[in-house]
């Protein structure tokens, strides 16, 4: 497919917006393509990538291939990297700057290999480290687009507006702030916090923790005086979210079946199966293009948490195949995968990237592809949390299988 995509400037989304800009969290395994093409159709204005290891996407062309697909439409997005250097940082920058409207430094990650390795939240230890990294690239990336911050709340409210100002003063295009410290996993966003840190910055800051729907996002816009919101979890649970409706609706999970099934046809494949009228009963074969059956199935358990019974939910979380899916889906809620239109089609098929034109010596490292279930995956779900409205959702259920 012939490289060719839609534009969108970051920074004039938040000169434009009257309310707030809407922003899905960049999320490890989740905030890929077909998620973020599914979030633009209810209201999120801003998508992130998940977090890469700009180290990794420099050196080894799988790493590329695997980490991060974009597609026309795929704009706004920001491409988040984690890095503990300049020239790492600066070389995926340059390396995807042709494809995505701006990169972020993951500054938030508290996990105890990111801390091994210098990246995420450690970098929040040594500033200068982040200030350079910031300042490298404003200066040495061409292409006219955003560098942003993506971090947390230090325990010293002071020392995190130092380090925001500090930041503007490299030339930062917006900062994203998580309104938990590294040892606050869970619970409620420091409001205040947040809201100290906008007041004492100039250039646009999004809030981010906590929030589970639109009212949580007006009440963050409103109490912080954040130009954007930023939500992760929630979006997960509920794609529809900036949209305000308070549940997945099943046009959403009819719309994730149909956008993943599509980015796995080659334009070739999609004019045969037109062509033919072959398009009754679409399958998505086991080893797609594209795509993989967990990125396909963990967003499925999340959005059918509140709609499948709980001993429906049993059965469905523990599929193993697309095609038990699939048959899931339709013998349940009715659903089947439909081809795109030609044109929606050609906006959302996923677009070959060609690295090579912009690498100087690429040495191929051993790159780590994690193709376990992931510990946030099996943490959610684990059936500690019995919903105490199983009536209703059984209500809901009979409802849309009819
Ligand atoms: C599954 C998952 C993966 C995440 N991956 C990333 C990541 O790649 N980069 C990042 O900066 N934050 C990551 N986060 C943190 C979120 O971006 C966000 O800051 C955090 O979940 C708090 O927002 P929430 O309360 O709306 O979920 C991740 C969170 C989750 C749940």
């Amino acid at each position: 497919m012939i490289y060719n995509r839609n534009v969108n400037d970051v920074l004039s989304l938040f000169n434009n917006s009257e309310g707030f800009v809407t922003v899905c969290a960049p999320m490890v395994r989740y905030s890929k393509i077909q998620f973020r093409s599914l979030v633009r159709q209810y209201n999120c204005d801003l998508c992130f990538s998940p977090m890469i290891m700009a180290d990794s996407f420099c050196k080894s062309e799988k790493a590329r291939q695997n980490e991060f697909s974009t597609n026309r439409n795929d704009s706004p997005v920001v491409v988040q990297f984690a890095a503990n250097n300049a020239a790492d940082f600066v070389e995926a920058a340059n390396l995807v700057a042709p494809y995505c409207d701006g990169v972020d430094l993951n500054c938030g990650c508290p996990q105890r290999w990111a801390k091994q390795l210098g990246v995420g939240c450690a970098l929040l230890e040594d500033p200068q480290n982040i200030y350079n990294i910031v300042r490298e690239c404003k200066n040495q990336v061409t292409k006219p687009f955003t560098i942003s911050v993506k971090m947390r709340l230090l325990n010293d409210l002071k020392e995190t507006v130092t380090i925001c100002k500090q930041l503007e003063m490299c030339g930062v295009s917006f900062i994203t702030l998580h309104g938990r410290t590294k040892l606050q996993q869970k619970g409620e966003a420091n409001i205040n916090a947040i809201k100290t840190v906008r007041e004492s910055i100039n250039c646009p800051l999004i809030s981010n923790g906590g929030v589970l729907d639109l009212d949580g996002c007006k009440e963050m816009h409103e109490k912080t005086g954040c130009k954007g919101v930023m939500v992760g979890n929630g979006i997960l649970t509920n794609p529809t979210l900036f949209s305000g409706s308070n549940t997945t609706t099943i046009a959403c999970v009819q719309s994730w079946i149909d956008i993943c099934y599509n980015s796995t046809l080659t334009l070739e494949k999609y004019n045969i199966l037109r062509q033919s009228k072959q398009i009754q009963n679409p399958v998505i074969p086991e080893r797609p293009l594209n795509l993989t059956f967990q990125c396909f199935h963990h967003h499925l358990v999340f959005m059918l948490e509140k709609i499948l019974p709980r001993f429906k939910r049993r059965i469905f979380n523990g599929l193993q195949t697309f095609s038990t899916v699939l048959h899931f889906l339709k013998e349940n809620l009715g659903l089947t995968c439909k081809l795109f239109d030609e044109e929606t089609f050609m906006n959302s098929c996923v677009l070959d990237i060609n690295y090579y034109n912009f690498l100087n010596n690429c040495t191929e490292i051993n790159y780590y592809n994690h193709q376990n279930e992931g510990k946030f995956f099996s943490e959610k779900c684990t059936f500690s949390d019995v919903y105490d409205e199983e009536e209703n959702i059984l209500n809901i259920f009979s409802e849309t299988t009819k």
